[in-house]
């Protein structure tokens, strides 16, 4: 059986039953107020439904306003957040959750993620994120920059798994993460890729350029386009219209399994965010 072909607002099931679309726009250093309120704009009028902002990047309120102002149902639309590091440990989440539902200014987060496997105090941060999700307030909860030993100790002790992994991932790293995109998929977390345009440090390589004229796409196009067929969840960032549009139109070619090949053996194990291998 084929599955059906991938569109801007395809939609995929998390594992506590809630629909999240695929792609989305990320909001990492686009300024609150006129800039990240253009961005978003612009975004939900190309047809981009999931919007992933953070308490760290400052411009909840901006996200939380033009979701907001637009007209589109907000059952439509869906919002990620996260928490910060500095706000881990029980009661500091819930109130860290609070205040980026006060500057969202929405009813309902569609999905907050823990922004980073703080060490010796995940337990109890993820007990606040399990009470967050029973609140109601929140649709789903899930993790970021997890790898493998992060994972077995939240699995190991946690009454609500994790929804999604959102991690770094690109042809550049995919390979050294594999044990990580395993792990998620056996355990239905989804892998949400992020930087997935490797901030454009890799926009010369010439095998992207290759495929970039193969394809009659740009770069970024054939990267994004290759994190969908992953079955990853992708959130490139852009602050400028044309370049969110053109992120967007990656839904009418398809990369064949050999130039998928091509791109999982790029592997140099390039991360240009955090290494959370690092941390214990
Ligand atoms: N959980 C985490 O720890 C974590 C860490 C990093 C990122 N993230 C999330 O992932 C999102 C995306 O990652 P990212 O912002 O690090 O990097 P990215 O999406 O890989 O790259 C963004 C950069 O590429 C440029 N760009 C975008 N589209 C382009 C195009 N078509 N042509 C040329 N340049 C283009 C953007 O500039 P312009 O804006 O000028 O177009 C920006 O400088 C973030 O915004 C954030 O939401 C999460």
């Amino acid at each position: 059986m084929t599955s059906p072909p991938l569109k801007v607002d395809t939609r995929i099931t998390l594992n506590n039953g809630i629909e999240m679309p695929l792609f989305g726009l990320g909001v990492y250093a686009s300024n609150e107020g006129q800039q990240c309120k253009n961005a978003v704009r612009w975004a939900l009028d190309t047809g981009y439904r999931l919007f992933d902002t953070a308490s760290l990047y400052e411009n909840e309120k901006s996200v939380g306003e033009t979701v907001r102002e637009s007209h589109i149902p907000r059952a439509e639309i869906f919002v990620t957040s996260k928490l910060w590091n500095s706000d881990h440990g029980y009661d500091n989440t819930r109130w860290a959750f609070d205040e980026s539902m006060d500057k969202l200014g929405l009813d309902y987060m569609d999905l907050y993620l823990v922004h980073y496997p703080v060490a010796g105090i995940r337990q109890e941060t993820w007990k606040a994120m399990e009470k967050i999700a029973a609140s109601g307030r929140c649709k789903a909860i899930g993790v970021s920059n997890y790898l493998t030993n992060h994972l077995q100790e939240l699995l190991a002790n946690c009454n609500i798994p994790p929804t999604v992994n959102q991690i770094e991932m690109s042809p550049f790293c995919y390979r050294s993460r594999i044990d990580t995109v395993n792990m998620c998929q056996e355990k239905n977390i989804v892998v949400q890729a992020y930087s997935p345009l490797v901030r454009m440090r890799r926009s010369e390589h010439p095998s992207l350029k290759k495929l970039a004229n193969k394809y009659k796409k740009t770069v970024p196009q054939i990267l994004i386009r290759w994190s969908l067929q992953h079955g990853f969840s992708v959130i490139p960032k852009s602050s400028n219209q044309a370049r969110i549009q053109q992120n967007a139109d990656v839904f009418d070619f398809e990369l064949s399994d050999g130039d998928m090949e091509t791109l999982d053996g790029l592997d140099e194990g390039f991360i240009i965010d955090w290494d959370p291998s690092v941390t214990e």
